[in-house]
C-alpha cells in the first residue's frame, strides 16, 4: 500500500500552486499519494499564510490536534511549510516538538531530504527537543529547476511565473516571508504552459505576488515583459484563456494595457488591488500611485477593453484612516464600479513598518466601515450578475456542477460560476474542457444558470 500524504492549505492561490507541486514532488520521489481525510495519512504537512492575523494560532490550533495522532502513531512525519513557517523557523519547533520538518515557500523542493526515514518500529518520544530538519532560506530558482513536471488537474490550471515581492508595502509581510522578486525565465514559463495544453489545460492563470512585474530572461540574453509573455501563451495550442494575478497598478504598463485590447485569450476581468481611496492613507502604505493614477490606468484599460470587469483588494482601518479617508474609498468604489472584490481589516505585521505607526481607529469603527464596504461590494458584483441575464457568454466548461452531478458547470470570463444542463446529445465528458457559448438564464448569489449551450469547437 503507498504511503499517503495530506496538506492543509491556508491563504492564497500561490500557496495553492505550492501545495500541488509539493503533492506532485512527493507522488514522484516517495511514493506518496495524497488523500483528503488527515485521519487516512501518513505524513501531514500545512502549508500556513500569515498575510493577516491569527495565522500562527490558526497554524498551532491545527498542528495541536496532530499531535495526538502522533502520540499513538509515532511513524506519523508532521511538517510545517509556508509563511509562517518562513517567519517563525525554529520558534515553531520550541512550541510543537512533534513538529519534523519546517520549510519555507522557497524550500519545498527540498523536502524529500528533508522528510525522516518511515519508522516501522519502536517508540519516539514526541516532546524531545530532536533536531528537527529546517530550511527557510531563499534559494531562488532552484525550486522550480527541482521541481517535476506539473500534472493538469482539469482543464484550467496555476503557473507560477514569479516569486516573492520588492514592493514592500508599509502594511504587508510578504517581501519578508517569501523573499524579493524573481522572475522564471521565459523558456521555462511556457515550456510549463505547453505541457499543461498537452495535458487538456484550456485555461491558465499566471500567478505571482506581483506578478506584472515579471520580466523573464530570453534565451537569446534579453528580457520579455509579461504582456508579450501573455501573447506567446495565446499561441500555444489549446490554450483558449488567459488570466494573471495579483497586479500591481504602478506596474501596469502601456504595453501590458494595450494587450487586453488586442490578445482574445485575455480574460474580460482584472483583479487591480487599489486599497484605498485616499491619497494620504496610500502614502502612508507606500503603494507610489494617488487615486488620479490609478484611476488613468482603468481609464485607459477600458479604452481597449470596453468590457473589462475590475476587482480590488481593499485595506479598511489602515493607522490614521479617517472618516473623510474611508469616504474617499467608498466614493472610489462607486467611480470605478467594481466587481466582486475582496476587503480586510487592517492587520498590523510584526516586522512591517506600519505595525509601529500608532492607530487609534478603534476596533467598533474598522468593523462597522469594513461592514459598509463589503454591503456595497456585495451590490455592486449582484448588479453585474443580474445584468448578465438574458445575454449569452464564453465559458470554459470545468466539470459537473457542484450542487447536482447530473449538471455542467464554467466560468465566465468575468470569473461567475454558471451551472447548466447537459445537452441529451452529448455525455458530459464530452463537454468538459470546452468552451461554449451559453445563455444566462437566472442569476444568485454566488452563481448563474445558464441555458442552451453553443458548442465552439
Ligand atoms: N500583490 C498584491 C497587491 O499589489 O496588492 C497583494 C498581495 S497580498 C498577499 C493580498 C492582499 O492581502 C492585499 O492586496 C491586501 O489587501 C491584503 N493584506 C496584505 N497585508 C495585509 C494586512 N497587514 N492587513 C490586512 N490586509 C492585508
Ligand atoms: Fe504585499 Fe505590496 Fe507586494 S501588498 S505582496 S508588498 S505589492
Amino acid at each position: 500500500m503507498p504511503r499517503k500524504l495530506y496538506i492543509r492549505t491556508f491563504g492564497c492561490q500561490m500557496n495553492e500552486y505550492d501545495s500541488a507541486r509539493t503533492a506532485d514532488l512527493l507522488e514522484e520521489s516517495q511514493g506518496l499519494e495524497r488523500v483528503d481525510r488527515p485521519e487516512d495519512a501518513d505524513v501531514l504537512l500545512v502549508n500556513t499564510c500569515s498575510v493577516r492575523e491569527k495565522a500562527a494560532e490558526k497554524l498551532f490550533s491545527e498542528i495541536g490536534r496532530w499531535r495526538q495522532w502522533k502520540k499513538e502513531r509515532p511513524d506519523l512525519v508532521i511538517g510545517v511549510g509556508g509563511c509562517v513557517a518562513s517567519q517563525e523557523g525554529a520558534a515553531i519547533r520550541e512550541r510543537a516538538p512533534w513538529v519534523d520538518v519546517v520549510y519555507g515557500p522557497q524550500t519545498l523542493h527540498r523536502l524529500p531530504e528533508m522528510l525522516p526515514e518511515p519508522k516501522t518500529s519502536g517508540s519516539v518520544d514526541i516532546e524531545s527537543k530532536r533536531r528537527p530538519a529546517i530550511d527557510i532560506t531563499f534559494p531562488e530558482i532552484e525550486k522550480f529547476d527541482r521541481l517535476p513536471e506539473p500534472r493538469a488537474d482539469g482543464p484550467t490550471a496555476f503557473v507560477s511565473i514569479m516569486e516573492g515581492c520588492s514592493k514592500y508595502c508599509t502594511f504587508c509581510v510578504v517581501p519578508y516571508t517569501r523573499g524579493e522578486e524573481f522572475s522564471r525565465p521565459f523558456d521555462a514559463v511556457i515550456a510549463e504552459i505547453v505541457s499543461l495544453a498537452e495535458q487538456g489545460v484550456r485555461e491558465i492563470t499566471l500567478l505571482g505576488q506581483n506578478v506584472n512585474a515579471w520580466r523573464g530572461a530570453m534565451y537569446d540574453g534579453g528580457e520579455c515583459d509579461l504582456a508579450e509573455l501573455i501573447a506567446y501563451a495565446a499561441a500555444v495550442p489549446g490554450i483558449g484563456r488567459i488570466r494573471y494575478t495579483t497586479s500591481h497598478p504602478v506596474e501596469m504598463s502601456e504595453s501590458l494595457i494595450k494587450a487586453h485590447g488586442s490578445v482574445d485569450a485575455l480574460a474580460e476581468h482584472l483583479h487591480l488591488p487599489v486599497q484605498s481611496g485616499s491619497d494620504e492613507i496610500l502614502r502612508r502604505m507606500k503603494r507610489n500611485y494617488t487615486v488620479d493614477d490609478y484611476l488613468d490606468k482603468v481609464r485607459r484599460l477600458r479604452e481597449n477593453r470596453p468590457d473589462l470587469s475590475l476587482s480590488s483588494d481593499f485595506i479598511v482601518g489602515f493607522p490614521g484612516e479617517s472618516e473623510a479617508d474611508f469616504q474617499a474609498t467608498m466614493d472610489l468604489v462607486e467611480e470605478v464600479a467594481f466587481d466582486a472584490s475582496f476587503s480586510f481589516i487592517y492587520s498590523a505585521r510584526p516586522g512591517t513598518p506600519a505595525a509601529e505607526l500608532p492607530d487609534a481607529v478603534p476596533l467598533s469603527i474598522k468593523r462597522e466601515r469594513l461592514s459598509r464596504l463589503q454591503g456595497r461590494l456585495s451590490e455592486l458584483a449582484a448588479g453585474v450578475s443580474r445584468s448578465m441575464v438574458g445575454s449569452r457568454y464564453r465559458i470554459l466548461v470545468e466539470g459537473p456542477s457542484k450542487k447536482d452531478h447530473r449538471e455542467l458547470r464554467g466560468r465566465t470570463g468575468n470569473n461567475r460560476v454558471v451551472n447548466f444542463p447537459c445537452p441529451e446529445r452529448f455525455d458530459q465528458a464530452h463537454l468538459v474542457g470546452r468552451f461554449v457559448d451559453i445563455e444566462i438564464v437566472d442569476a444568485f448569489a454566488n452563481s448563474l444558470r445558464g441555458s442552451d449551450p453553443l458548442i465552439l469547437e
